[in-house]
């Protein structure tokens, strides 16, 4: 069976939900480890409650970002995963770090990229008055919040939504795409080509407010 380690750097309500998707036999694949760059962070305890091995590496320990990219890698290699699933990990990776794990590197990202890369993402749907907003699982790229696109989910924008009622409709569509990307992965349907993704998948399993690539259609 395949393995995964997850970075998380809080709550870690994504990583719960790859967790719960494990347990429940969903996800065929094993979980090696968590790891977070804070030890406040509050995933860390519901991970070792579903008795997952965790560890921390703070990131303010180290002089550059680069020592603290390959100390990471070296944490992560020590467990030998098949794929890296960043989820709610708040640091940026250099090119380095990226490049080693390249197409074994997983993303979700709080908007329907390449619309809203980084921060803030709910709050700017909302200041451009979008009408449709959403979360993307992507293959990470050293080009931030760029890289190819594996599922997608949207989500309205309604009146009178804030940046906590957006962002909670569009926290519910990630706790959905995530596992079923981490699926596809774990039965070998998706494929890197080209620099885009292909799903070797039926539509039939796949419920309509999520927006696969093209590709996945046959
Ligand atoms: C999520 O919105 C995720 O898309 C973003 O950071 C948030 C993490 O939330 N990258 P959680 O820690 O998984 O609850």
């Amino acid at each position: 069976m395949k393995s995964i380690v997850i970075l998380i750097s809080g709550r870690g309500s994504n990583m719960t939900a790859l967790l719960d998707a494990v347990a429940s036999g969903e996800l065929p694949l094993r979980v090696a480890a968590v790891i977070s760059n804070r030890a406040d962070a509050g995933g860390l305890a519901v991970a070792a409650a579903a008795g997952v091995p965790t560890c921390v590496l703070e990131h303010r320990g180290f002089v550059s970002r680069a020592d603290f990219d390959a100390a990471l890698a070296e944490r992560i290699d020590a467990f030998a995963p098949d794929l890296v699933v960043l989820a709610g990990f708040l640091r940026i990776l250099g090119d380095d770090f990226v490049n080693h794990y390249a197409g074994r590197l997983f993303n979700i990202h709080p908007s329907l990229l390449p619309a809203f890369p980084g921060l803030n993402t709910h709050r700017r749907a909302l200041a451009e008055g979008v009408r449709v907003h959403g979360c993307t699982v992507h293959f990470v790229t050293p080009a931030l919040d760029h890289g190819p696109i594996i599922v997608q989910a949207a989500v309205p924008v309604v009146d009178g939504d804030d940046e906590d009622s957006l962002a909670a409709r569009v926290l519910a569509a990630e706790h959905r795409v995530y596992p079923l990307a981490l699926r596809w992965w774990a039965e070998g349907r998706l494929h890197l080509e080209s620099g885009r993704v292909r799903v070797d998948s039926s539509l039939a399993a796949v419920p309509p407010t999520l927006i696969v690539p093209a590709a996945a259609r046959t």
